[in-house]
């Protein structure tokens, strides 16, 4: 049965409240929403402390000796999926990387049996990416009460880790977000990425959130309350803090008509060491990666001092380890 008819029959629970123990802990991660600004706090914290220098010697520990972990990416993914595999073995567990293009949902097993399967070989974290919208929740509804679901990126919904660790980078290199002034350029309509980070920035305060993006890129004003949408560089970029790039995601976009081409794309929404004259002087450059060079962001401002991109991944394994420790934490104090 396809998975969009199985969610119709699904009690609505919202994926908010879903994630949380009866006690008031993390036992999913399905979406930033709902997260206090002191519980995001914690978890940057935490993830601090599982950061050492490159070259360093990697922080490990045993707090998830014993589990197992299955990550389950229907997408590609090279950043996130990798990064969940090397914090759940820096943690101590049992890691299963399944090659879901030769599995058996293949021959049309259904999600749920699949997640089935795996619990019954004692799985206790599944980490999910999927195309679909609703799906960790839909996975989280039917799991055993030991068994936690993180959301490693889910339709243009949430990306709840990509979040975290935008924070944790913005909070390393700008220390308080009451002040600060971010603006995300891009492909906003179909970002994940976009709506995670303006979730996790409202929760903790930030001065204004700004959305630039061509017209036919533009979000529903509905999904981004409290940010200002603009279509032109110039006036996003202006005085900001913190520029984020997103690509253009095509594999979500059906007719690529009204899109612009990309000497187009470049000259007006491009950022470039140019552009970023406008912005604040300390102003810093991210990107969630994978970015296209020469396309949203110039290719020697991405190797650039001002750029976060190689921190943010650096911070992108520590978020991760971070997040497997407390929700198997949450499941181990039920
Ligand atoms: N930012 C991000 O999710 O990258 P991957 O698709 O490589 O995981």
């Amino acid at each position: 049965m396809p998975v969009t008819e199985l969610f119709e029959q699904a009690p609505v629970i919202d994926d908010a409240r879903l994630q949380m123990s009866g006690a008031g802990r993390l036992r999913h991660l399905l979406t930033l929403k709902g997260l206090k600004r002191s519980m995001l706090t914690e978890l940057l914290d935490q993830s601090e402390a599982f950061l050492s220098p490159l070259g360093n010697v990697p922080v490990r520990s045993r707090s998830l000796a014993g589990k197992t972990v299955a990550n389950l990416f229907f997408e590609p993914s090279t950043r996130t999926r990798a990064s969940f595999d090397l914090a759940a073995k820096r943690l101590g567990a049992d890691v299963l990387n399944l090659d879901v293009n030769m599995s058996s949902r293949k021959k049309g097993e259904s999600i749920l049996d699949m997640i089935y399967t795996l619990q019954a070989m004692q799985v206790d974290i599944f980490v999910v990416r999927d195309a679909s919208a609703g799906v960790p929740a839909y996975i989280a509804r039917h799991v055993l009460d030991h068994v936690s679901i993180l959301n490693a990126g889910e339709s243009d919904v949430s990306h709840p880790t990509q979040g975290l660790l935008d924070l944790l980078t913005i909070r390393q290199c700008k220390q308080s977000f009451e002040k600060l002034i971010v603006v995300v350029v891009g492909d906003i309509a179909h970002s994940r990425v976009a709506r995670s980070l303006a979730s996790g920035l409202a929760t903790m305060g930030v001065g204004e959130l700004r959305l630039v993006s061509p017209k036919s890129l533009a979000p529903d004003p509905a999904d981004f309350p409290r940010a200002r949408i603009l279509h032109k560089l110039d006036d996003g970029i202006r005085g900001a803090d913190v520029v984020m790039a997103l690509r253009i995601q095509r594999e979500r976009i059906g007719n690529l008509d009204g899109i612009p081409g990309i000497d187009e794309y470049f000259a007006n929404f491009g950022i470039s060491h140019e552009r970023m004259k406008l912005a604040a002087p300390d102003a810093i450059v991210m990107h969630p990666g994978p970015m296209n060079r020469g396309i949203e962001i110039e290719s020697s401002l991405a190797d650039s001092p001002s750029s976060m991109i190689t921190r943010q991944v650096t911070n992108g394994l520590a978020v991760r380890m971070a997040i497997l420790a407390a929700v198997s934490r949450t499941v181990d104090t039920r």
